[in-house]
């Protein structure tokens, strides 16, 4: 047990960890170009605020939650996902009150207690966004296309899109009445958790996974045919600005969501390279959220990625062997003295922003050099105690093997002019 990690939880090395830098550099980019600001949200919630936001029928609150009772007896749990802390930090720092819309984005873990298995994780990390106070379906338009900006930026090209709509408070109970006429006859031919879902959350069943519920779904009422006037007017009105933008989409009937709070537009990217948890983000609106929190009428909308999954997806594109270019300049000093007076240079050169590393312990020239090289470094520096003596230092090209000696007051001036000529 000492040295196992949770079930589910992962490492992330260092190894790994530039995938994470670029994924979560390009998340702030996009951000910044569509005007989202950063919000940080406690990991710990009462747990109150998942049964009420994500909605007691699902199986985040059902089965998945990390709960337990804190010091002072009250029920926490981890958040399984970041818009019901975000609803919350809205409402209670009171941001309905200032210019709408309010435009958020947040980047951390998250945690559902599920079956893991590849892209399906415990403690898992989502980029999320949420846009509160604006109902105009062109802020649908803007949350997806900041969506898909994001999963390209970082080199996932040519994901699909797919979108529905899921009615609101008016439109929905007639539609879940009509679900419930087609499934009630149909009940022993569902499989057991869809027999159980029936009577409480009809819509899941359409997005069961077993090949007979998957079936059967095929042939249930749609729900585009039983939107209201409005909730049909917005769907509309996303359509016209997303092919404006020009971004494709399929309209999948059958998607519905596993949270409860959606109303209107729900979507969901999708990448097929990756097994079963090809899920790479999913979102929509919630109109009723703020209020069902607390807070005064406000409409909200925004997505999560999986940053997980879209790893996988990029380690899978982008084969084996991808690694950060992580070591300008190696030193080697041979000798004490040397070793000494390297230590001063290699700070000096840091300074100028210099990627520097060194060898220690009085290695051999030939052990440094091979440590230089495993860790891919463009330059190895070479001060013998010959050449510290001269004032002199040896800079070898690691890349094509050609050295030459420079004075070691021109070392500084010489990485100057080398970083310009590199363009870094
Ligand atoms: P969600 O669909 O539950 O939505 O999660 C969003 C994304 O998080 C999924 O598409 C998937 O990529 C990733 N994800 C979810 N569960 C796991 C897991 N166990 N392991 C790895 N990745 C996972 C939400 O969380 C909503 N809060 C999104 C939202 C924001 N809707 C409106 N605003």
């Amino acid at each position: 047990m000492l040295t196992q990690r949770p079930r589910g939880m992962h490492d992330i090395l260092p190894q790994e960890a530039f995938l994470w830098h670029e994924i979560e550099e390009a998340a702030r980019r996009i951000c910044a170009r569509y005007g989202f600001s950063e919000v940080r949200t406690p990991i710990l919630e009462h747990t109150e605020l998942f049964q009420r936001g994500v909605g007691e029928n699902t199986d985040i609150v059902e089965k998945e939650m990390y709960t337990f009772n804190d010091r002072g007896g009250r029920s926490m749990t981890l958040r399984p996902e970041g818009t019901a802390g975000a609803v919350r930090a809205y409402v209670e720092h009171k941001f309905y009150g200032g210019p709408q819309p309010v435009k958020w984005f947040y980047l951390g873990p998250m945690f559902r207690y599920e079956r893991p298995q590849a892209g399906r994780q415990r403690q898992f990390h989502q980029f999320g966004v949420e846009v509160f106070g604006v109902a105009d379906p062109a802020v649908d338009a803007e949350v997806i296309a900041l969506g898909l900006d994001f999963v390209e930026d970082i080199g996932l090209k040519g994901l699909r899109l797919e979108l529905n709509s899921v009615g609101c408070s008016q439109c929905r109970p007639v539609y879940r009445e009509r679900l419930l006429a087609y499934y009630r006859p149909l009940r022993e031919q569902l499989c057991e958790d869809c027999q159980g879902r029936l009577e409480r959350n009809p819509l899941r069943l359409l997005d069961c996974k077993r090949e007979t519920c998957k079936a059967l779904a095929q042939r249930a009422p749609r729900i585009g045919e039983a939107l209201c006037d409005e909730c049909r007017a917005h769907d509309e009105g996303l359509h016209r600005h997303l092919d404006a933008a020009g971004i494709a989409y399929e309209i999948n009937p059958r998607l519905v969501r596993g949270l409860d709070y959606y109303t209107r537009t729900a979507f969901e990217v999708v990448e097929e390279g990756i097994g079963a948890q090809g899920t790479v983000l999913g979102g929509g609106r919630y109109n009723g959220l703020v209020e069902e929190l607390g807070g005064p009428s406000v409409p909200g909308i925004g997505f999560a990625a999986g940053l997980e999954r879209l790893i996988l997806a990029l380690a899978q594109r982008r084969g084996e062997g991808a690694s950060e270019a992580g070591v300008d300049v190696f030193g080697i000093a041979l000798g004490d003295e040397a070793s000494v007076e390297l230590t001063g240079w290699l700070r000096r050169l840091r300074a100028l922003g210099c990627r520097a590393e060194r060898g220690f312990e009085g290695k051999s020239l030939k052990a440094q050099l091979k440590a230089a090289d495993r860790l891919g470094a463009r330059w190895a520096l070479i001060l013998g105690e010959e050449e510290r003596r001269r004032g002199v230092v040896i800079v070898k090209d690691l890349t094509g093997g050609e050295q030459r000696e420079l004075p070691a007051l021109e070392l500084e001036s010489w990485w100057k002019e080398t970083e310009h000529g590199t363009g870094r």
